[in-house]
């Protein structure tokens, strides 16, 4: 019988130099989208995927994301006491289980290969999934729970993998294709930010993984890829050789690059706008701006 997949490691020890200066003192993950930081969008779909435990590899400077978890007892007390219950569920929400978040550190930003290892004595013999928050996506069904439900069908390693503009796909973790069943593709290589003629398709790796714990034993020998970075793609493409069990899987969705400036500022306006109590004076702003714009041109 296949194993569940219940546990996630959220790797949140990066630096998040493109939006300095506001890193300097605020982690990246704690970022908001409207009023939700990035990383409770993370644990939301992770939760409605099945998972009960949660891991984080952090690094210095990342203590506001431990406190985020935690119990809020003043606050709680004073929106019982004003009856605000509405305010109270979404605080609740945001709260974990004490035992439900294990922290382990990276010490050095070596990449992300390397912030994955690190969580190697939480996991036992069994698959895991990864989460960049980073990548934020609005999806109908939450991207983790449709990949676990393929990986019921085909168990091994599943990357989610979107098609991007060739112009940009040297940006990221690129798939080379063995057979394309639709939404499942298999895989006979990836290469991670590989040159423009280098290639292999345009069908590019995106922030979630469900992975085997062969990933973890690649990951010791701690290799330098791209970058100078010890690269997870590298570590999972290595299974193609020695195992053949690596998937991509062609998500339902729209993926947000929370990472970039320009991918903050879409996912602000498309999660605004998807906003019952908001979208009206959110849309008639936009609208009134882009024709003060226009006008000004
Ligand atoms: P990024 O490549 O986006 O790097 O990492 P970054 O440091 O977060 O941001 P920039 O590029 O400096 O702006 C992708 C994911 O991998 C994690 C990051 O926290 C992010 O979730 N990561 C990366 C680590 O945990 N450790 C690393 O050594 C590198």
């Amino acid at each position: 019988m296949k194993q569940r997949v219940t546990k996630a490691i959220f790797p949140v020890a990066g630096l998040g130099t493109r939006f300095l200066p506001a890193t300097k003192s605020i982690p990246k993950e704690i970022l908001c989208l409207v009023d939700k930081p990035l990383i409770q969008y993370a644990i939301d779909e992770a939760r409605e995927a099945g998972i009960e435990e949660f891991i984080f590899v952090t690094s210095r400077g990342k203590g506001a994301l431990e406190d985020y978890f935690d119990g809020a007892p003043q606050l709680e007390q004073s929106l019982k006491a004003k009856g605000k219950d509405d305010l109270l569920d979404v605080l609740m929400k945001s709260t974990m289980d004490s035992g439900e978040i294990a922290y382990v550190r990276q010490r050095e930003a070596l990449g992300l290969g390397h912030a994955v290892w690190c969580a190697r004595r939480l996991i036992a013999d069994e698959p895991f999934a990864v989460i960049l928050t980073d990548d934020v996506i609005e999806a109908e069904q939450p991207v983790l729970k449709q990949m676990v439900e393929a990986h019921e069908q085909t168990g091994g390693n599943m990357v989610a993998a979107m098609e991007v503009a060739p112009s940009k796909a040297s940006a990221y973790g690129l798939l080379d294709i063995k057979e394309d069943m639709g939404s499942l593709v298999s895989v006979k290589g990836m290469v991670e930010k590989p040159k423009p003629e280098d290639a292999p398709s345009n069908l590019a790796v995106i922030g979630r993984y469900i992975l085997t714990p062969q990933i973890l034993k690649n990951l010791e020998t701690q290799e330098r890829g791209a970058g100078g970075e010890i690269q997870l793609t590298d570590a999972i493409a290595k299974e193609i050789t020695t195992s053949d069990n690596v998937y991509g899987f062609r998500f339902q969705g729209t993926r947000y690059d929370c990472g970039s400036k320009a991918g903050f500022l879409q996912a602000t306006v498309a999660f605004g706008l998807a906003r019952g109590d908001l979208c009206d004076e959110f849309r008639d702003f936009l609208i009134e701006t882009l024709e003060c714009r226009r006008a000004a041109q």
